[in-house]
């Protein structure tokens, strides 16, 4: 038997780290009075309290525009809570003792006096709070201030040199990390002159999805499926990002991105390196990344005339999702009148290395899709054409093995099994297996998870810069391509599962879709 090795720090947090093993830290949030305060980081940081999964010593510090006191901002925090996360509001007890450690600073993000006031009350936290002067910067403002705040925070001189020993400072900035290839390199350039790499936490929220860290699993820790990994028993691999919701008032920042930029270019190859990285060295971040880099390395590039090929791009138009209608796209509050925006996007991927050379990797990403669902589906190739498969009472289909990441998270595999009976009736089955049932517990959220690992120190579920750097090379050209003209837009009813491509509408040819039942 082999011998067991030591844990990676990813590992070591498997289990529920009280709030002795986190070191204490201010988190300094900026853009802490926008949305996804509102809506992940606030529910997140709560529950994480609840679990007694925080720092003991610790404090949030927003820094923003706003006129609050750090009562109001508490008061404030508490409706987001009450709106987005009714179960835990209940809580009073709880939150009353959580809000002790929210604080206030309001400054204009701009204004470098701010950031002054920001280093001094930091230094009297870390004496009056034991913060011991860890630092967790955390950038969830509009992407357009990411640099102007960097640039400030460099000024002001509020990030520490790491050293093995003294305290630390890190960046956790959100997506979208750049608009294109050139953005991302110039936001990278801006942040490497105030941070090193292992500073710096890009997030991708998919990766903290329990579900996403089990494709790992899945494939790594049984042979079964390792075994039927590659071109000589794979088909197609389907990757599927779809939303039923529409703008939910995010239209201003939507209109200027569209879903490849929005999901595309950062879920959905998130989702594809895992699927077809092959093994890594250890379960270590770098070992990881190191192969999740070199899938992104082997995909062909889609440019010119290609791109009408192997993409398409589509928006929604008036529809029904469920027993609700909706407007289409154009009509919603803060669509540009002549956007070409596109909501659901499809590419056709061809990784060329040995293990997947002639597979096509399909992606599809979209918003008002008729159910909201993240899954991939590997579809294996079908048995010879022999015994079985020449039998007319036989409905022998490929296997499809199906991970869904959510909702009803699991994983399924269809196969062919015999009806009981006389003579050979041959149907597809199902065998299944549900998180909820088998483990009992629902699953947390992705936030929890990367706000841990950040204060942890551990990068394992955060993209490193050279991953997105080579997502942007690939999703670059078609982006510039699909700029260049907008004839290729098609349109969908809200409620469908996008353009029809059928006849000679479109050069996008794919493979049968597997839609979620
Ligand atoms: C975000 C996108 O990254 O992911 C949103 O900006 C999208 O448009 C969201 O709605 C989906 O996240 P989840 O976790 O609900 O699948």
């Amino acid at each position: 038997m082999a011998p067991k090795l030591e844990n990676p720090p990813h590992a070591e947090n498997s289990g529920t780290p009280s709030p002795h093993d986190l070191p204490p830290c201010a988190i300094v949030l900026f853009g802490a009075t926008g949305d996804l305060t509102r809506r992940k980081l606030v529910p997140a940081f709560f529950s994480l309290y609840r679990q007694n999964q925080l720092p003991k010593y610790m404090v949030i510090l927003a820094f923003a525009r706003k006129p609050k006191t750090d009562e109001t901002f508490r008061n404030d925090l508490y409706d987001a809570l009450q709106e987005f996360a009714p179960d835990l509001a209940t809580d009073l007890t709880g939150w009353n003792s959580f809000k002790q450690h929210l604080f206030y600073l309001q400054s204009q993000l701009d204004d470098p006096e701010g950031y002054l006031r920001l280093n001094r009350q930091l230094l009297e936290m870390d004496k009056s709070h034991r913060l011991q002067g860890n630092r967790l910067f955390y950038l969830a403002t509009p992407p357009e201030l990411f640099v102007p705040v960097i640039r400030r925070i460099k000024r002001a001189a509020l990030s520490q040199i790491p050293s093995p020993d003294g305290p630390w400072t890190r960046i956790v900035i959100e997506k979208p990390f750049g608009f294109d290839l050139q953005s991302s390199q110039e936001l990278d350039r801006e942040l490497k002159t105030v941070f090193s790499e292992e500073q710096i936490y890009r997030i991708d929220h998919y990766l903290g999805k329990e579900t996403v860290q089990n494709i790992l699993a899945l494939r790594f820790a049984n042979r079964l499926f390792e075994l039927l990994w590659n071109q000589q028993h794979i088909d197609n691999v389907q990757i599927t990002v779809a939303e039923t919701l529409g703008m939910e008032g995010r239209a201003a920042y939507f209109d200027t991105v569209g879903i490849l930029r929005d999901m595309g270019q950062n879920h959905a190859l998130q989702i594809l390196s895992l699927i077809a990285m092959e093994p890594p060295v250890s379960l270590r971040a770098d070992a990881i990344r190191d192969e999740k880099v070199k899938v992104l390395h082997s995909i062909r590039p889609i440019q010119g005339h290609e791109v009408t090929k192997y993409t398409i791009r589509a928006r929604y138009t008036a529809g029904r999702i469920g027993d609700e209608e909706v407007i289409g796209y154009r009509g919603e509050p803060g669509v540009h009148p002549d956007s070409t925006t596109e909501t659901y996007a499809a590419l056709r991927l061809a990784i060329d290395n040995w293990r997947w050379a002639s597979v096509p990797f399909y992606i599809r990403v979209g918003k008002r899709l008729p159910k909201r669902y993240t899954g991939v589906s590997i579809v294996l190739k079908n048995i010879p054409d022999v015994l079985y498969a020449r039998l007319d009472c036989a409905d022998v289909e490929s296997n499809v093995l199906t991970l869904r990441i959510q909702p009803n998270e699991g994983v399924s595999l269809r196969m062919s099994a015999k009806e009981p009976g006389p003579g050979i009736l041959i149907k597809p089955v199902e065998m299944d297996f549900a998180y909820q049932e088998t483990f009992g517990k629902s699953i947390p959220d992705a936030y929890q998870r990367l706000l841990v690992d950040a204060i942890a120190g551990d990068p394992s579920l955060f993209a490193r810069g050279d991953e997105v750097e080579a997502a942007w090379r690939l999703i670059t050209p078609i982006l510039e391509s699909w700029a260049a003209g907008s004839e290729g837009l098609c349109e969908y009813p809200a409620g469908t599962w996008g353009p029809s491509i059928t006849g000679d509408t479109s050069q996008f040819r794919t493979h049968q879709w597997i839609n979620p039942k």
